[in-house]
């Protein structure tokens, strides 16, 4: 018999807490659509107390997800929790999650409460989110390094209190999935009423040990994993949510569970939360990195050409990594680009596709193969949900060992205006980095630039990353072109435009007012 294993994704959540991986609402959208179809069962889209966009994130989020659960995060306080019941009043399955610390070092530091005080104010804020909506999940933050006796007490009273879904975070990654799975397994045995409730897990990866203990966890009676696209999150992340699934589904001998995880769509989802976050995901990594399935050593080869399953766990088209890499050239006609377009997933309304056609001819001009990965980098950057105040229209640079390095710039402004500027500097990047911001004229640090080929060939796409900095504030930008400056001067361009999207937010973020 297989144990159904809720997939509650928090990757708009406690993923967008990485350093660095900011996105807009328009994107939180984008994603969250996308995590419909990946068939997640819960959404968690955000902390509305925390600021403005995250409010209006959630709002919008539950226009467009119809069968998966909202969720959104608050402390156990009233105002946080009243803020989280707005935001999520359009969504079709609502839900709270509402908690507080649990271990000493939590109770005497950080909220500065006694245990009888903290088990006070977690019963009051359950009873006081089940006014709103019917589920309620509570979470004992650092679960991990609490009391096992008193973790229980808690646990016990909050589903006394209406807590439908009990979240046991390893906050800090510091547990084993030894340590781990006993803690869930004491939880199942000394909490009376256990049965009322789903027990949840959610770890961290400090050391790199996420996904092992949320396993544990499912063997342990856990039947909620909460996990991050390509594990991003909180410093080294949360659980990875395609490692887990994939875990689960390919270890089915071991684990007798089922998700409801279409995982044909894990792929396209990986590549468009590291498209709109700009975090890169590592060669390596298991299910999504670029080397997840490639063959290098000759014995290895050998062995995969005469049977794959000599070396290969996993068939790479179950994740959605299509096997048959059709290549198209500037013959291929709107039909062909529409129709590989098709099959890599995506659909498009006419306008979409006319932006990602047009970008398909220039590069199929001046390249003359266009790969999956190339169409993949145009329809991230046709599709951009970021509010553009500037445009490029041109940009030059000369540079070279006997040249100072100098670039000219003109940008269309979104009343109209048409600015055009240059600059010299340390190279042609920089001196590109120079020109727009005497048009731009918003202070930021630059503080990550990276540049890599998305496919093979000295025609690749070059494929930039950038972060900049104001304040606290970090946002990215990206961009591919088969020219490098012109790569560098557009994903500039993106993370600026991203930063004065949130310096002069549009009408819609004022919403968070009244809290
Ligand atoms: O890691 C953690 O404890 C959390 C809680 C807020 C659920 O993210
Ligand atoms: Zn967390």
């Amino acid at each position: 018999m297989t144990t159904r294993i809720y997939i509650f994704d928090t990757t708009l959540r406690d993923g967008e807490q990485s350093p660095g991986a900011s996105l807009n609402v328009a994107e939180k959208v984008e994603i969250a659509r996308q995590l419909e179809r990946l068939g997640v069962d819960i959404i968690e889209a955000g902390f509305p107390i925390s600021s403005p966009g995250d409010f209006q994130a959630v709002q919008e989020v539950c226009k467009v997800v119809r069968n998966a659960t909202v969720c959104g995060l608050t402390r156990a306080v009233t105002k946080d929790i009243d803020a989280a019941a707005e935001a999520l009043k359009g969504a079709a399955h609502a839900r709270i999650h509402t908690g507080l610390g649990v271990s000493d070092s939590h109770l005497q530091y950080k909220l500065k409460m006694t245990r009888e005080q903290a088990m006070e104010r977690g019963v009051e804020a359950v009873k006081y989110a089940r006014r709103f909506v019917d589920d309620v999940e509570y979470f004992l933050e650092d679960s991990g390094r609490a009391d096992p006796e008193y973790l229980c007490r808690v646990i016990e009273a909050v589903i006394k209190a209406g807590a439908t879904v009990i979240n046991i975070p390893d906050t800090t990654g510091y547990m084993t999935p030894g340590e781990y799975g006993d803690r869930i397994r004491y939880v199942m045995e000394h909490v009376p009423n256990i049965g009322q409730a789903v027990v949840s897990v959610h770890c961290h990866d400090d050391l790199g040990l996420a996904v092992a203990n949320s396993l544990a966890g499912v063997m342990n009676g856990a039947r909620q994993v909460e996990c991050t696209v390509n594990g991003i999150g909180e410093r080294a992340g949360n659980t990875s949510l395609e490692e887990v699934v994939m875990a689960m589904k390919v270890r089915n001998d071991v684990f007798a569970t089922e998700t409801g995880i279409v995982t044909e769509e894990i792929y396209k989802t990986s590549r468009m939360v590291s498209s709109m976050t700009g975090l890169l995901v590592q060669p390596n990594k298991a299910i999504v990195g670029a080397n997840a399935f490639a063959h290098s050593s000759g014995i290895h080869q050998d062995g995969v050409l005469k049977e794959r399953s000599t070396y290969e766990i996993i068939d790479p088209r179950s994740v959605g990594i299509l096997e048959s890499k059709i290549i198209l050239t500037a013959r291929s006609g709107r039909h062909g680009v529409r129709h590989r377009l098709q099959e890599l997933g995506y659909s498009f309304t006419e306008d979409q596709f006319e932006k990602v056609y047009e970008r398909f001819l220039e590069l199929a001009d001046k390249k003359k193969t266009v790969y999956d990965e190339d169409l993949e980098a145009l329809v991230a950057e046709a599709t951009s949900a970021v509010r553009q105040t500037y445009e490029l229209l041109h940009v030059q640079a000369v540079a070279g060992d006997h040249n100072i390095p100098t670039a000219t710039v003109q940008l269309r402004k979104s009343d109209g205006q048409i600015l055009v500027d240059s600059a010299h500097g340390t190279g042609p990047v920089d001196a590109v980095y120079r020109a727009v911001n005497r048009i731009v004229n918003v202070e930021n640090n630059l503080i990550e630039f990276s540049i890599q080929a998305v496919t093979e060939g000295i025609d690749a796409l070059a494929e930039v990353t950038i972060r900049i900095q104001q304040g606290n504030d970090v946002y990215n930008g990206r961009s591919a072109n088969s020219d490098i400056i012109v790569a560098s001067a557009k994903a500039y361009l993106q993370a600026l435009n991203k930063l004065l999207d949130r310096v002069t937010p549009s009408a819609h973020t004022s919403t968070l007012a009244h809290v």
